[in-house]
């Protein structure tokens, strides 16, 4: 079951989920003592994440983590880590940890072992973990007939991390070479936000949910986090 949250304005949709996000972590903070937030990069997220970091938060016992990454080094512009760090880690936040998803390997393949490492570390459950989606329906790196799609998505894969080689489409532009939080690293969630604007994604939504069958699931694998019934999954949606 998922639960939507619909709102009338873009203001509406960031300072209600900058708050939700707030509760959970600090519920997440008194359970544990310590927690993670992972956080999709893309161009959707950044007002939450710079509203987030204005908050009153024990930021020194919050870890924050990518869900996904692309193969580029921080000083690129399509570096996810860097647009955390612009976006994220500044005011009170800055006192959070940061754990990269990308090393100096020459691929995502190369460098995935040590990723898995730190990955491991992570505080869990993790309080939150905010996806977004493509317009082809992937979430995360989890693009449509990847290469590395099938382990990443293998319920029996233990590993938190994939490294993933999608197909150039001009969804993913050149960064085509990715590592990503696999369902099992995902499925280590208290519970996964969807955050998406604009009706086009609303409608690839509805067309996602419409199929969740086995087959379905690699045409468009955010099927694989609709489908589940393990972690909570919320829709935090604008115009
Ligand atoms: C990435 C993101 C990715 C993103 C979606 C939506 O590395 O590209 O983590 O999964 O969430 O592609 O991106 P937009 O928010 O730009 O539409």
């Amino acid at each position: 079951m998922i639960k939507e949250f619909l709102f009338e304005d873009r203001n509406a949709l960031f300072s209600t989920l900058a708050t939700d996000c707030r509760k959970h972590l600090n519920n997440a903070i008194s359970d544990y003592g310590s927690t993670s937030f992972l956080v999709s990069g893309g161009s959707t997220p950044a007002p939450l994440y710079e509203a987030l970091s204005q908050s009153d938060l024990d930021w020194f016992k919050v870890h924050v983590a990518l869900v996904d990454e692309r193969w580029v080094d921080f000083n690129h512009e399509a570096s996810n880590e860097a647009l955390i760090y612009r976006t994220l880690l500044i005011n009170k936040a800055r006192h959070a940890t940061f754990t990269s998803m990308k090393t100096g390997a020459v691929t995502s393949a190369l460098g995935c072992p040590q990723v898995e490492g730190w990955y491991q570390q992570l505080p869990k459950p993790f309080a939150v973990s905010i996806l977004g989606m493509g317009g082809d329906g992937h979430t995360a790196s989890l693009f449509p007939h990847a290469e590395g799609l099938n382990e990443a998505l293998n319920e029996n894969n233990p590993l938190l991390t994939a490294a993933i080689m999608a197909n150039q489409s001009e969804i993913t532009g050149t960064n085509v070479e990715r590592i990503t939080l696999s369902l099992t690293g995902l499925l280590n969630s208290q519970r996964l936000i969807i955050l998406l604007t604009g009706e086009e994604k609303l409608a690839v939504f509805r067309n996602a949910l419409a199929d969740l069958s086995d087959e379905a699931v690699k045409d468009m694998p955010v099927r694989a986090i609709l489908r589940q019934d393990i972690v909570p999954v919320e829709l935090y949606w604008a115009p």
